[in-house]
C-alpha cells in the first residue's frame, strides 16, 4: 500500500487533497494540530479505507518526531506539505511574534516532516514530495511573512528536486491562487471581489482544484515531472 502524509488536513486544501487521494486508493496519514483530526481521520477511514489521522503540530521537529515515531517508514511514498497559516498585516507593523509563527508553520514544518520520512524514501528508490506554496511567494502587500515562507517552500523544492531525484523521488510545488477555504472565508468581501476581478477565469479556486494537482504529481506516469511550480490559480498573476 503506497501511503501518502498530508499535512494541515483536518480541514481545507489538505482535507481536500487527502480526500481526493483516498478516492484514487492510496493509503493516506491525515496529520494537523486540531484534536479532531483522530475523529476526521476515522470517519474518511470509514468512507474510504486506510486512513488514520496524526494529531501533530507540524512547526515543531520534536513534535514530530514523536508523533510519527510509530508510522512503517517503508510504506510512506509521498508527502504533502500543505500545512500553513496567514498572520497579514504591513511589515512596519508585524510583530516578531507574527513572522515567527509563519514562518515556523509554513517553511519550517516542510524540513520537520519531510525529514522524518525521506532515508527510508531513499531506501525505496522512489516517492513524491509536494509542497504548497502560493501565488504570494512573489511579494504581497501585507504579507512578508508569509511571501517569504512560501518563496522559501519554492527553493526547497528545487533543491530537493536536484538532490533527491537520483534515487527515483520528484519534489514540485503547488501554486495555488485565489482557493475557497476558512482561511480566505475571513477575508472582507471587497477584497475577495479585487482578487476574482484579476483572475482571467473570473471564479474562485476551489480545494478540488488543487487536490487534482497534486493527485496528478503523485501518479507513476507523472514520474519525469521534477523541480516544477505548478499554478492552480486560474490565470491569475499577483
Ligand atoms: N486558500 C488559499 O487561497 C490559498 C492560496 C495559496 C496557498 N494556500 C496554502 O494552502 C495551504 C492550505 O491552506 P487552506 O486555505 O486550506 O488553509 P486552512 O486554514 O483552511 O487550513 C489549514 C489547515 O492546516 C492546519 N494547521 C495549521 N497550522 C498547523 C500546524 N502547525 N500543524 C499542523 N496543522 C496545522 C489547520 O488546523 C488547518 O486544518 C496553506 O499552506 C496555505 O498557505 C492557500
Amino acid at each position: 500500500m503506497k501511503k501518502i502524509i498530508v499535512t494541515g488536513s483536518n480541514r481545507g486544501i489538505g482535507h481536500s487533497i487527502a480526500e481526493y487521494l483516498a478516492k484514487k486508493h492510496y493509503g493516506i496519514i491525515m496529520v494537523d494540530y486540531d484534536s479532531s483530526i483522530n475523529e476526521t481521520g476515522s470517519q474518511m477511514n470509514d468512507l474510504y479505507g486506510n486512513v488514520e489521522g496524526i494529531q501533530c503540530d507540524v512547526s515543531s521537529y520534536e513534535k514530530c518526531e514523536k508523533a510519527f515515531s510509530n508510522v512503517d517508514r517503508s510504506e510512506v511514498y509521498g508527502i504533502v506539505n500543505n500545512a500553513g497559516i496567514n498572520r497579514d498585516v504591513m511589515f512596519k507593523n508585524m510583530t516578531y511574534e507574527q513572522w515567527d509563527a509563519v514562518i515556523k508553520t509554513d517553511l519550517y514544518s516542510m524540513f520537520n516532516v519531510t525529514k522524518q520520512f525521506i532515508n527510508s524514501m531513499i531506501e525505496n528508490n522512489s516517492g513524491r514530495i509536494v509542497n504548497i506554496s502560493s501565488a504570494s511567494w512573489n511579494g504581497n502587500i501585507g504579507q512578508a511573512n508569509y511571501s517569504a515562507a512560501k518563496a522559501g517552500a519554492i527553493g526547497f523544492t528545487r533543491t530537493l528536486a536536484r538532490e533527491l531525484g537520483k534515487y527515483g523521488i520528484t519534489s514540485n510545488a503547488i501554486v495555488p491562487g485565489f482557493i475557497k477555504t476558512p482561511m480566505t472565508d475571513s477575508m472582507p468581501d471587497k477584497i475577495k471581489e479585487k482578487f476574482i476581478e484579476k483572475i482571467p477565469l473570473k471564479r474562485i479556486g476551489t480545494p478540488e482544484d488543487v487536490a487534482n494537482a497534486v493527485e496528478f504529481l503523485m501518479k507513476g506516469e507523472s514520474g519525469y515531472i521534477n523541480g516544477i511550480l505548478l499554478d492552480v490559480g486560474g490565470g491569475m498573476i499577483l
